[in-house]
């Protein structure tokens, strides 16, 4: 099937004069955006993926390169002339009038009879639990709610790609993820191609068919959370999803290992480690309700790879006690040798 959106090695250059000096916020970029699925863009701030998003609606030109809507080249196309709904960080509703006219609006504009838009607008404040509310003005709800009636309005006009900058990051932690799992319910129920940009890769990891891992306006890694989070391809995508630890162990190439995999053996279990097993001594312990954040010192060893990070599941470990430090082989992930930087 024709993908709805590609990206067909698009950059964008920020203050370029002919090719002098500027701002790289997407470079060369190649995406293909899936009918049906979740599609995230994740990275750190400033990776380029607001630009990212916003080229692919047509606010911004890509400096080079093409875009392709459903199979046809949409790189000079303006934004009203692709079908796109949108949701953003603020939720940018219409103050003065009704929920149901707010999400009515984008039916409206497309000169759809009024009865529809009616019927529509309620249609999509019932697919965000608010139809009860469609009299109501905006300052009457609560943030969750007024994203609710953002996701609404770029539902109801029926786009073939929906684009979401961030739109949970200005929610409280527990209402973040309750929205999370709506947001998903939504594009599940609406079988609508969705387009997410964010920062938090628990939100990343949940919610996407496929994640697009960005760094500096490249693209690092992508594929579906299964495949990604068990095997990062590189260091920056270890580091970005928690794996804290990168030591040096007899034997290996460079590896990383994530904190709950490490296993901190004591008292008499010491001998027992079976696996790759280094002596090592305990740092700082932290205490944090279900585990203790303990950091391990490698015995002998110097450098940035010589302290690892353990999630330890129980509070008996106290500072300067001996362990033997396992590393289950099975969840030693290999890394790239030496990355190679270029420019
Ligand atoms: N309007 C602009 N003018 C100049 N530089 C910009 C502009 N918008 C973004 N940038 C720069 O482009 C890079 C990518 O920005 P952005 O796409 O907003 O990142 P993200 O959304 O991942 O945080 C950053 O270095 C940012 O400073
Ligand atoms: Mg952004």
């Amino acid at each position: 099937m024709t993908p709805v959106v590609e990206l067909d090695r698009v950059s964008h250059i920020f203050g370029d004069r002919g090719g002098k000096g500027g701002t790289t916020a997407v470079a060369e970029l190649d995406l293909t955006v899936r009918q049906g699925e979740f599609t995230t863009l994740l990275g750190p701030s400033g990776c380029g993926k607001t630009t990212t998003l916003r080229m692919i609606a047509g606010f911004l030109q890509p400096t080079s390169g093409r875009i392709l809507l459903e199979g046809v080249d949409a790189t000079r196309t303006p934004p009203e002339k692709r079908n796109i709904g949108m949701v953003f960080q603020s939720y940018a509703l219409f103050p003065h009038m009704t929920l149901r006219d707010n999400v009515g609006y984008g039916l409206r504009t497309r000169k759809v009879a009024s009865d529809e838009v009616r019927r529509r607008a309620e249609e999509a404040l019932d697919l965000v639990g608010l139809a009860h509310l469609a009299d109501r003005k905006p300052a009457e709800l609560s943030g969750g709610q007024q994203q609710r009636v953002a996701l609404a309005r770029a539902v109801a006009i029926r786009p073939s790609v929906l684009l979401l900058d961030e739109p949970l990051s200005n929610l409280d932690a527990q209402l973040r993820v309750q929205m999370r799992r709506e947001l998903l319910r939504v594009q599940r129920e609406t079988g609508l191609t969705a387009v997410l940009v964010t920062h938090d890769q628990d939100e990343a990891l949940e919610l996407s068919d496929t994640m697009v891992i960005l760094n500096e306006g490249r693209l690092e890694q992508q594929g579906s959370p299964r495949d990604v989070f068990p095997r990062p391809a590189n260091r920056f995508v270890a580091e970005f999803l928690g794996y804290d630890n990168f030591p040096e162990v007899p034997g290996h190439g460079p590896v990383t290992v994530r904190p709950e995999h490490v296993r901190l053996l004591s008292g008499e279990a010491r001998e027992e480690s079976g696996e790759t097993g280094l002596d090592g001594t305990v740092g700082e312990v932290t205490f944090q309700g279900s585990n203790c954040l303990v950091e391990a010192a490698i015995n002998g060893a110097e450098g940035p790879g010589s302290v690892l990070r353990v999630l330890h599941p129980s509070d008996d470990l106290r500072p300067g006690d001996p362990v033997r430090i396992a590393l289950p082989h099975r969840h030693l992930v290999e890394l790239p040798a030496r990355e190679v930087t270029t420019g």
